[in-house]
């Protein structure tokens, strides 16, 4: 094990469901403290609790829509005042809108780009040097992970922002793994497949789904493996059966793919006009 984050403290968004909150576990079970994101305060405060009976764990609970226009901001100074300094920084909330472009509400899109894309690079670009600064503490204490997805690997008709945002989260990611090398700080994009949390939900999209759906404990455990390694790669996709087509889609031709994908999901009809 070489990611060691015992008394550091790791800010997780998307904290209140899914890998969020398999993720605040795993942290909290090695022994950091906790700062927990999400909108639904409620869920937040009983993962607190739990974490804080089980592993003696201090959460942080800042219930924020990271959509809005200075959350980020708001976020920074909230930890500033309580004098809480960042050693990890798990950028995990997200969300996918799905359907012909024109058929999503255009607010929801702003809000998928809002909160996969620019929250993203805020947090990044607040904490990164927070992260830097912990590593120089401890070796292997200290990490940054960004929650990307196997849509970054190919376009995704009717999931087109998504799979375009997911792409941006790799390559962002990607870049600054190289950046940080010889920091000694881990970098790492986790890209996982379908699974079994309230994504699916959300995106209403349970038709476009085709294999076995890993469990958020599954996606998890191999960022948790990835950071435990020497040498954490700069991205890892989770679960065997994807890590295959991600490799496949990267050697096929791109139109081939893009028709692969295009006739995977529902819905299959063109949209009718809506105005
Ligand atoms: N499950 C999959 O199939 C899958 C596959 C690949 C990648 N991913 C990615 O994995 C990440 C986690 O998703 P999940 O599968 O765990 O889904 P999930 O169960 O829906 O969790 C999403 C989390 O993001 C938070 N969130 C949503 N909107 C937010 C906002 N405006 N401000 C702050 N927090 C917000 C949600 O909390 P609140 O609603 O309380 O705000 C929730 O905690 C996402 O980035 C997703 O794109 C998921």
């Amino acid at each position: 094990m070489t990611f060691d984050p015992m008394g550091t403290t790791a800010l997780i968004t998307g904290a209140s469901s899914g890998f969020g909150v398999e993720f605040a576990r795993r942290l909290a079970e090695r022994g950091a403290d906790l700062v927990l994101v999400a909108r639904r305060e409620d869920r937040l405060k009983a993962l607190a609790d739990e974490l804080s009976v089980r592993y003696g764990t201090v959460c942080t609970v800042v219930p924020l829509d990271l959509t809005e226009a200075g959350a980020v901001a708001r976020l920074v100074a909230i930890l500033a005042e309580k004098k809480v300094v960042v050693g990890t920084l798990v950028n995990n909330a997200g969300f996918g809108n799905h359907g012909f472009l024109t058929t999503i509400d255009p607010e929801r899109l702003d809000a998928e780009i809002a909160l996969n894309v620019t929250a993203l690079v805020a947090l990044t670009r607040a904490f990164l040097p927070e992260l830097l600064a912990q590593r120089k503490g401890a070796l292997g204490n200290s990490a940054l992970v960004n929650v990307a997805s196997t849509a970054a690997f190919q376009p995704i008709p009717r999931m087109a922002v998504y799979g375009a945002s997911k792409a941006f989260v790799l390559s962002f990611t990607e870049a600054l793994w190289y950046e940080a090398k010889g920091s000694g700080l881990k970098v790492l994009a986790l890209c996982p497949g379908p699974a079994d949390t309230e994504f699916i939900e959300i995106a209403d999209n349970a038709d476009a789904l085709f294999g076995k759906l890993e469990s958020a404990e599954q996606v998890v455990a191999t960022a948790m493996r990835a950071l435990d390694r020497r040498n954490t790669p700069a991205s890892v996709v989770s679960g065997t059966m994807n890590a295959v087509q991600s490799r496949l889609v990267g050697v096929a031709p791109r139109r081939v793919i893009i028709d692969i994908v295009g006739r995977g999901g529902a819905p299959k009809s063109r949209p009718t006009r809506t105005r």
